[in-house]
């Protein structure tokens, strides 16, 4: 297959629905090899089933990996195993998090099971994985790492301490990984989404179709179509001098 991305070899975590199977989707559209990571195979197998074929000569098919981003074994497991099957990783697009799920309460009332639980999917995760893809990137002297991280970072939600707090430590650690990998010829990115009809999305609150419409510039909800561009074009070669930046995808809700 043709495109800006042919070849590429790209990892998406917590691929089996939401944005990261559109990242998936919109990553093979444009020529890349996908690897679709997630905690259960099967689901993200049927991801990397539903992806148009990739054009490289050797693969010819995507490729599938179990990989839990918390913890620091299957991570290393799940990484290895796709660099063994496809020969590198050259984008890692950390996109893994948990939200739909969290308790929503003022800082001072979490708990600590609550907060070391967040933690540890959505900043710990990121670590994991980018510590796990960057020898192979370092050694071959290319790479892209781009954080899926949250416009709530920016607006400080209230209530949602946690999860805030979480996609600040990661865009920090986009900010160092960029210094610490750039001499590498590596780019390390953030791409930090408004409120996005995904499934989890949807089903945090009631109305949510039409949450926060009305405080974008662009007064409409945001789509999981309207993300999938900007990870695509910091993938790619043309991106090449763009590094430790994050960028906000919501309509204009928050400027920086
Ligand atoms: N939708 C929004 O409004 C919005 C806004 C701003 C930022 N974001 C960010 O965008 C990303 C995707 O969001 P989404 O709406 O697509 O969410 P989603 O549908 O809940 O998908 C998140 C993925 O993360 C993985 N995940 C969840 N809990 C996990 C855990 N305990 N351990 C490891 N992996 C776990 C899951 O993958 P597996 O089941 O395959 O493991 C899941 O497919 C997240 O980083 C989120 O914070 C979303």
């Amino acid at each position: 297959m043709s495109g800006r991305l042919a070849g590429k070899v790209c990892l998406v975590t917590g691929s089996s629905q939401g944005l990261g199977r559109e990242f998936c989707h919109k990553l093979a559209a444009e020529g890349a090899i996908v690897v679709a990571a997630g905690r259960s195979l099967e689901k993200v197998r049927a991801v990397a089933d539903e992806l148009p074929a990739a054009g490289d000569a050797d693969h010819g098919r995507h490729f599938a990996v179990a990989l839990d981003t918390g913890d620091p074994d299957s991570v290393g497991a799940g990484v290895r195993a796709a660099e063994q099957e496809l020969g590198r990783i050259d984008v890692l697009v950390n996109n893994a998090a948990t939200f739909a799920d969290l308790t929503r309460a003022p800082f001072d009332e979490l708990t600590v099971d609550e907060w070391d639980r967040i933690m540890r999917i959505n900043a710990r995760g990121p670590w994991l994985t980018s510590r796990a893809v960057a020898p192979g990137m370092r050694a071959r002297g290319c790479g892209r790492i781009i954080n899926i991280v949250s416009a709530t970072f920016f607006s400080g939600s209230p209530l949602w301490a946690h999860y805030v707090a979480s996609k600040g430590a990661v865009i920090g650690l986009t900010r160092v990984m960029a210094k610490e990998l750039g001499p590498f010829g590596i780019c390390v990115n953030a791409v930090a989404p408004g409120f996005t009809l995904t499934e989890a999305a949807l089903a945090t609150m009631p109305g949510a179709e039409s949450y926060g419409v009305d405080r974008g510039c662009i007064k409409r909800a945001e789509q999981p179509g309207d993300v999938v561009g900007i990870v695509a074009f910091l993938a790619s070669d043309e991106a090449g001098f763009i590094t430790g930046q994050t960028l906000i995808v919501d309509g204009g809700r928050q400027f920086i």
